[in-house]
């Protein structure tokens, strides 16, 4: 077992953020991860998975443990589905490619999100009308505590908007080694209504789209709208969508007759905060090294060098300006450590 000390974990998060772990380890099976694990001289755990979720502020003291265990293998099979498990490490969209190369429908509209398997049921990963829980059947983790492997159904997990009990109960209790897939292999059921993809389908000249055609379609709306965290540092929505009451939202439309919202039920909707942020005069702004992106202002973005202090204080500036304006008061939906 090799632990380095003071490794900057830029590599590791997708904001590029440049802040020091004092210990590092890379683990690449399950073993391993229960070895490191069971070290008691190590009392501060910090758990990197694609590092899409999350904005580092200080110097982290204690043991980082990046997840890299790779694998993905047909569980069981019939001539219409097939279950899939993939290992945590394996990169998110590389996974939804090698489904699409095996033509496994299900998670195409998932396609470009940034990320790994195992942090994917954390939030419960969404875009374009599906979720991760959509397809999801059942995912393994290890107890930090005792390092048991346990199975998690979709049940256990209590999905939500992008939530789960990762981010409750169990949150800081386990580590995803695993996660299990049903998906169709004929007949697939297309999600071409939400958004953009219908019209990008016949932009492309796509008359009966495949499961590859969605995934295409879907690309290209992400790259038009959404900053390439290889390019500029990013993680994605930043906040999540709010929930406000039907009364608040009749109010607002008083005043803001073109504000977007989906129904949730008869007393609430949700309301894009992308919308609320761009009224609030931050889509596009710069300010030196860091900002809110040109083309969705949900995303805030690291132009290189930024320190994670600055995205956060930026981020309080967004939130009580959208509170301000609106009296809706936003939630960041990445990680803050
Ligand atoms: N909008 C604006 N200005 C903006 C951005 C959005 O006015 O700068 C308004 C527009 O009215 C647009 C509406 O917001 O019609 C919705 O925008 P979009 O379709 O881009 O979706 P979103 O609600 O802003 C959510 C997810 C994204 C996901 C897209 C597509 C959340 C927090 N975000 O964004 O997820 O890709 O839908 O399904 O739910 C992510 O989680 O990292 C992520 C990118």
């Amino acid at each position: 077992m090799h632990i380095e000390q003071n490794i900057s974990l830029k590599p590791y998060n997708t904001f590029g953020i440049d802040v020091n772990a004092k210990y590092f380890i890379s683990v690449s099976n399950n073993k391993e991860l229960k070895d490191v694990l069971k070290l008691s001289n190590y009392p501060k755990k910090l758990i990197l998975g694609g590092g899409s979720n999350m904005l580092l502020t200080k110097d982290f003291d204690g043991l980082a443990i990046h997840v890299n265990i790779k694998g993905i293998s047909v569980i069981t099979e019939n001539s219409d589905y097939v279950t899939v498990k993939a290992n945590a490490g394996e990169n998110w969209h590389g996974f939804v490619l090698w489904c699409l190369d095996h033509d496994y429908g299900g998670i195409e509209n998932l396609s470009l999100i940034p990320g790994n398997v195992g942090t994917a049921p954390i939030q419960n990963i969404g875009a374009y009308g599906v979720e991760l829980k959509d397809t999801f059947e059942s995912c393994k983790a290890i107890s930090i505590d005792n390092q048991s492997l346990k199975t998690f159904s979709k049940s256990d997990c209590e999905f939500g908007y992008r939530n789960s009990i990762f981010k409750n109960d169990a949150k800081g209790k386990f580590i995803i080694t695993s996660v299990t897939f049903k998906l169709s292999k004929r007949n697939h059921t297309l999600h071409t209504n939400y958004g953009a993809i219908t019209s990008e389908l016949d932009t492309m000249g796509v008359r009966t789209p495949t499961i590859q055609d969605v995934s295409k379609a879907v690309i290209a709306i992400r790259e038009r709208k959404l900053p390439n965290p290889k390019v500029i540092g990013n993680s994605g929505s930043f906040f999540k969508n709010p929930v406000i009451s039907t009364t608040l939202f009749k109010t607002l439309q008083d005043n803001f007759e073109d504000i977007p919202s989906y129904p949730i039920s008869e007393t609430e909707v949700k309301v894009p905060a992308g919308w609320l942020i761009e009224k609030s005069g931050f889509k596009g702004k710069r300010f030196d090294s860091y900002g809110v992106h040109k083309n969705q202002a949900l995303v805030l973005v690291n132009y290189g060098g930024a320190k994670g202090e600055d995205i956060l204080k930026l981020s309080q500036l967004i939130q009580k300006t959208v509170k301000r304006l609106f009296n809706i008061s936003i939630e960041a939906e990445v990680n803050i450590l």
